[in-house]
């Protein structure tokens, strides 16, 4: 099968950066289903871990973490999906990824395509949609399903016009609760208004001046998807007591916990990897999550985040798009296609 990979770490207008070279086709057994991939996106882990790579591997390595396509087998274990079924998931982060024509793939983390929409918006949705909710409803432990409880509690999401941030603002938004995110372009500003921000502030400017002058002293929950480290005092002084963080990002310097101590603000770290990683007894939730994100796509209550296509799936097109997401300047989300 053909796939795309690197061995060492170069610029991405090198064409080396990636390239396309063949290796055998898998055969799926136990959980793993094989998917012919048909639309595939890049997220800015991609760009991480082709950064973080030393030296030069001995073969090629193929990352890529979101498809769409068809299951081709499956299997002797699996019970959710047969041949023919179209799917979408993010995948594994200790396996090969999706940048390839054949992928494997664990049925417990993948979820039935949406019908109603096109292969590269599909694509777009589901490491950014796992990501959002499980921020959300499991680590912030807000309620999906009851808008009434989250009436009048204020979220604030730092960078809501990425690719998580675009998905969280509307999933935020049906949750009923109070959203107030960030930009700082006029662009993202009116995207970030367009997906179900009540309000938005600027991260390049102080946020606790930005809220503060919108009339909220402090805020409910945060959800932090840009820069932990930059935005950390801000989110100490905006959170409310005894009110809820999560972080998706990371730190390069240490956090002072400390400081949320007096507030008994809680906070928490989102990893979309965390239940396939370690095998976890609810990695099916993932399938589940998947699920709602496909009746919420198809229903039309969520919308595709998607913003800019390459087609088709090639070496070439692969490095426009990581160059895209490096510049740390996306809009939603930018997918490689084979299918229109
Ligand atoms: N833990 C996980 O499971 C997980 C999952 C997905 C992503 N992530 C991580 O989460 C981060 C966001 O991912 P993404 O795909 O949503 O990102 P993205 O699409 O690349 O985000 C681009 C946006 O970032 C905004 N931005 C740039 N600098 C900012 C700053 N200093 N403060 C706030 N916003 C800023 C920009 O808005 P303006 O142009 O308006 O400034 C731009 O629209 C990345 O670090 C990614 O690696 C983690």
């Amino acid at each position: 099968m053909r796939a795309i990979g690197f061995t060492q770490h170069l610029p991405i207008e090198d064409k080396n950066s990636f390239f396309e070279f063949f290796e055998p086709k898998p055969t799926p057994t136990g959980h793993d289903i094989l998917v012919q991939v048909q639309a595939t996106s890049v997220n800015p882990v991609d760009t991480g871990v082709r950064r973080s790579t030393a030296g030069v591997l001995p073969t090629p390595k193929v990352i890529g973490w979101d498809a769409y396509g068809t299951v081709t087998a499956v299997g002797d274990a699996v019970t959710l999906f047969q041949p023919g079924d179209r799917v979408f998931y993010a995948g594994s982060f200790k396996r090969p990824g999706t940048d390839s024509e054949y992928h494997l793939v664990d049925e417990r983390i993948v979820g039935h395509a949406p019908t109603r929409l096109k292969p590269a918006e599909i694509a777009a949705m589901p490491l950014t949609s796992l990501t959002a909710w499980e921020a959300l409803f499991e680590q912030l432990a807000i309620s999906p399903k009851d808008p009434a409880s989250n009436a009048g509690k204020t979220l604030l999401i730092i960078n809501g016009a990425g690719g998580v941030g675009s998905v969280a603002t509307q999933l935020a938004h049906l949750a009923g609760l109070t959203v107030i995110a960030t930009a700082s372009r006029p662009e993202t500003i009116a995207w970030t208004k367009a997906h179900g921000a009540d309000a938005v502030v600027n991260h390049r400017k102080n946020l606790v001046d930005e809220v503060h002058a919108l009339g909220y002293p402090t805020v409910d929950y945060i959800l932090e998807l840009s820069n932990l480290n930059q935005h950390w005092a801000e989110i100490v002084a905006l959170i409310k007591p005894s009110g809820h963080i999560v972080s998706i990002t990371g730190n390069d310097h240490p956090l002072d916990l400390r400081a949320l101590k007096q507030k008994r603000a809680t906070f928490a770290w989102e990893w979309m990897y965390t239940k396939s990683f370690y095998e976890t007894p609810d990695m099916l939730s993932q399938h589940v999550i998947l699920e709602k994100i496909r009746q919420l796509l198809d229903d039309g209550q969520l919308k595709s985040t998607l913003t800019k296509t390459f087609s088709p799936i090639n070496a070439a097109n692969l490095r426009a798009a990581h160059a895209l997401v490096e510049a740390n300047r996306m809009i939603g989300k930018v997918v490689l296609t084979n299918e229109n």
